[in-house]
């Protein structure tokens, strides 16, 4: 049954000239079908830079959007329509121009993980994979970092000589580890190397062997000679992590970190999203020029 819809799936895409794209948090059955699988960087890339006209984006919302801003001529879908990014949500346009006055010299520098609407009051975008370098890169000494404060707090930390302004938005599936569960791991498997997201908390970023995005960490376990590693993000990761990694020994944290968003995505709402062309992702053309300049900034800074 699962075979039939995949084969369905691929034969529509085929027949439409479709591209699939999926985060890391996809489930495994819809990271199997896609074209390309990777974490926000390299999607918004692939996104920016790819043929197809239609973009099929197995994400949540502001993926989707942000391959529409990056690519208006292209019909751009999400198979969920309702798959979004609590963390996004917590930003909105009126209280950014209020603090930017506040701080006229600021530069705004916004996480991708944010409405487009924010993007089109914002300077530049950046993803956990290039913040701190956007922020090198950037001449301004004082910037507004939004909406995670953990990541902000994390590229402080990097960027010593400049003042980052922070938010007070999070991510509710990277707040479920708690730095007690990882000092437990620890003292039950002695040399188990921590990984972590920096959308975590302080505590927690503290405990960490490594910190970085969802592709840096797959990538510091491909390279890596150690054998137990526990994973601190969504575990949608550990679906790439495992095909490549048969030798070494995965944990996550006790109760989970599951993003609902991320799940929502299924095998049958994929075909659906080809068969109807849905749910096409629509943004008013002015916000968009200017959420435009934000992301093509981040894909010039943010390689340097
Ligand atoms: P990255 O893919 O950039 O690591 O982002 C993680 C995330 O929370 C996406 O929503
Ligand atoms: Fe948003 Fe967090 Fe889910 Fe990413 S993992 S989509 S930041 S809620």
């Amino acid at each position: 049954m699962k075979n039939d819809l995949k084969d369905k799936i691929l034969k529509l895409k085929k027949d439409k000239g479709a591209i699939i794209l999926a985060h890391y948090y996809q489930r495994p059955e819809i990271q199997d079908i896609a074209d390309a699988v990777g974490d926000s960087y390299y999607l918004s890339k692939i996104a920016k830079d790819c043929s197809e006209n239609i973009i099929v984006f197995c994400g949540v919302k502001f993926m989707a959007e942000s391959a529409k801003i990056l690519s208006p001529e292209k019909t751009v879908l999400l198979p969920a329509f309702d798959a979004g990014c609590p963390m996004a949500d917590m930003a909105n346009p009126n209280d950014i121009l209020t603090l930017k006055d506040k701080h006229p010299n600021a530069k705004v520098v916004c996480y991708i993980n944010s409405s487009a609407e924010v993007k089109a009051v914002s300077d530049v975008c950046c993803t956990s994979s290039n913040a701190v370098n956007i922020i090198n890169n950037l001449q301004e000494d004082e910037i507004i970092f939004l909406p995670d404060k953990n990541l902000g707090e994390y590229v402080q930390q990097q960027v010593r000589n400049k003042k980052i302004i922070l938010w007070n938005g999070f991510c509710i599936t990277h707040k479920k580890v708690s730095a007690e569960e990882i000092l437990k791991a620890k003292k039950l498997h002695p040399g188990i190397k921590v990984l972590v997201h920096p959308e975590c908390e302080k505590s927690v970023r503290e405990l960490a062997d490594f910190l970085g995005s969802t592709g840096q960490i797959i990538n510091f376990v491909n390279n890596s000679t150690d054998k137990k590693f526990l994973i601190c993000t969504e575990e949608g990761v550990l679906h790439k992590i495992k095909l490549k990694n048969k030798d070494k020994e995965f944990y996550i944290p006790n109760g989970g970190m599951t993003c609902i968003n991320m799940k929502k995505t299924y095998l049958n709402n994929v075909y659906e999203s080809l068969l109807n062309m849905e749910y096409a992702i629509e943004i008013d053309e002015n916000i968009r020029k200017k959420a435009y300049k934000a992301l093509i900034n981040m894909h010039e800074l943010g390689g340097k």
